[in-house]
Order: structure tokens, then C-alpha cells, then sequence
């Protein structure tokens, strides 16, 4: 199939307020999964992991912990999008520096010198004074939200129907899917194809209202 037009996608995605539940055919599955892949994140850290749940068992527990909203049950595909704070310091960024390296994407010295970057804005050690000291649950939803949007864009693209969802209980998601305490829960994407009447377009606020030009609160 022909896909969507970026543009148009924008234009006219809904929230999908309820769906057909026919299994997505994996080479799609993976297509959708593979644009969260690429999506851009600071330092490259990719600090996101994201869990797949196809099965009709699996979605119908997650479906209790994500506020009992029908559409977890229905949807072809839930894809539950999560942080790893911590990530960087467990491996990924020694596995981020050397994919650059083996991509041929700078050179160890450049490579040296991002190794400190992270380490002083995250902080390596705790206490240790210097770095930005983000908050962490901040910085990885950031990230996360980019990956799953690449993800929820995608998928319309290809003709499915999605819906973003935060009506969830941490922990009881956490529960569910076998996620680590220091994991954190940050969305959960349902896809499939719209069963029934799509949502109506509710509108949103003017660009006179949410864009400033130079400073804030400045008209554009
Ligand atoms: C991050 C995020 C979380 C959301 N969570 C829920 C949810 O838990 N349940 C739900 O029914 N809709 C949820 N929505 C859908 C919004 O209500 C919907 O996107 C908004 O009203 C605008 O409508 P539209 O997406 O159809 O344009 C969520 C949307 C986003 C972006």
C-alpha cells in the first residue's frame, strides 16, 4: 500500500476511539517498531525500551492496568513505551560509543570527550558536583515520546489507526509485563484499524495563544 502523506497524517489522525483487532502482519509490525529505532535522542543515548503485546491473554491483564480502557483489549497491537534512567550507566553508552566508532562516526578522542559530556551532565557518581542534575523523569520521557510518536506517525502512514494512552497505573503495568522497578512506564500505543465512528476533531488552540516569537509570551 501507497502510504500517507506526513501532512495529510497530521491533518487528520484521530485518537481511535475503538478498533477491529485483526492481527498487523510483522514485516508492518516491524516496520512501525524499526522508525521508534531511529528516532534522534540526546548524546544518542537512546534510553528507551519498548514492549510489544500482541497476545490476546496479555492485552486483556494489561488492558485491567491501563484503566480497564477497552481499547487495550481491542487493538491489534499494544506497544507499551518505556524509560530506563540508568541505561547509559548499565552499558548503553559504552554500546552507543562503539556502534559510532564501528559506523565510522568520530574518532575516539571525539568518542573521549562525549563519554565526559554524559557523565557530567547525568552524573556518573551520585553527589558528584558539576553536572546539570536533570530531572531524570523529565529527561527520559523527552526522549521516549520522540521514539513513540516516529512509531504512532508510522503506523498511520501505513493505513492503521492509533491511539495515545497515559490513563495507566505504573505499577500495575509494571506488574503485568515483568518491568523492572527503575524502568519507568511513560505511554502506552494501541494500533490497529478503526472499528465504527472515528472520534471528532476537537479542535486545538490558535498559534496566536501557543507560539511566541523571540521571548515568551511575545506574539507571532
Ligand atoms: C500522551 C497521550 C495520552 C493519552 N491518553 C489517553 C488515554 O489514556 N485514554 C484516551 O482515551 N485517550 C488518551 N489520549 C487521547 C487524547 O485524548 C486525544 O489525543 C486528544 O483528545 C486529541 O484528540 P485527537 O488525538 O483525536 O486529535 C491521549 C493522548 C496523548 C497524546
Amino acid at each position: 500500500v501507497k502510504e500517507k502523506l506526513l501532512s495529510q497524517i497530521i491533518k487528520v489522525r484521530r485518537a481511535t476511539p475503538h478498533f477491529q483487532g485483526k492481527p498487523v502482519p510483522d514485516k508492518d509490525l516491524r516496520k512501525i517498531v524499526e522508525a521508534g529505532r531511529l528516532a534522534p535522542s540526546g548524546y544518542n543515548l537512546q534510553p528507551w525500551r519498548f514492549i510489544v503485546v500482541q497476545e490476546k491473554e496479555q492485552k486483556n491483564k494489561l488492558q485491567k492496568a491501563v484503566m480497564n480502557q477497552p481499547k487495550v483489549g481491542e487493538a491489534s497491537v499494544v506497544i507499551v513505551a518505556c524509560g530506563v534512567p540508568d541505561a547509559w550507566k548499565e552499558g548503553d553508552l559504552d554500546e552507543m560509543l562503539e556502534l559510532a566508532r564501528k559506523n565510522g562516526y568520530g574518532d575516539s578522542k571525539e568518542h573521549e570527550i562525549t563519554r565526559k559530556k554524559v557523565e557530567g551532565s547525568l552524573g556518573s557518581k551520585p553527589g558528584e558536583a558539576g553536572g546539570l542534575k536533570p530531572d531524570i523523569g523529565l529527561w527520559v520521557n523527552r526522549h521516549v515520546m520522540i521514539a513513540f510518536t516516529h512509531m504512532m506517525l508510522m503506523a498511520e502512514a501505513m493505513g492503521y489507526d492509533t491511539a495515545p494512552m497515559e490513563g495507566f497505573y505504573e505499577d500495575k503495568v509494571r506488574d503485568v509485563l515483568k518491568i523492572p522497578e527503575n524502568v519507568r512506564v511513560v505511554a502506552v500505543l494501541t494500533i490497529g484499524k478503526l472499528k465504527g465512528k472515528d472520534k471528532p476533531y476537537a479542535g486545538r488552540f490558535e498559534l496566536s495563544k501557543i507560539i511566541f516569537s523571540e521571548s515568551w509570551g511575545k506574539g507571532y
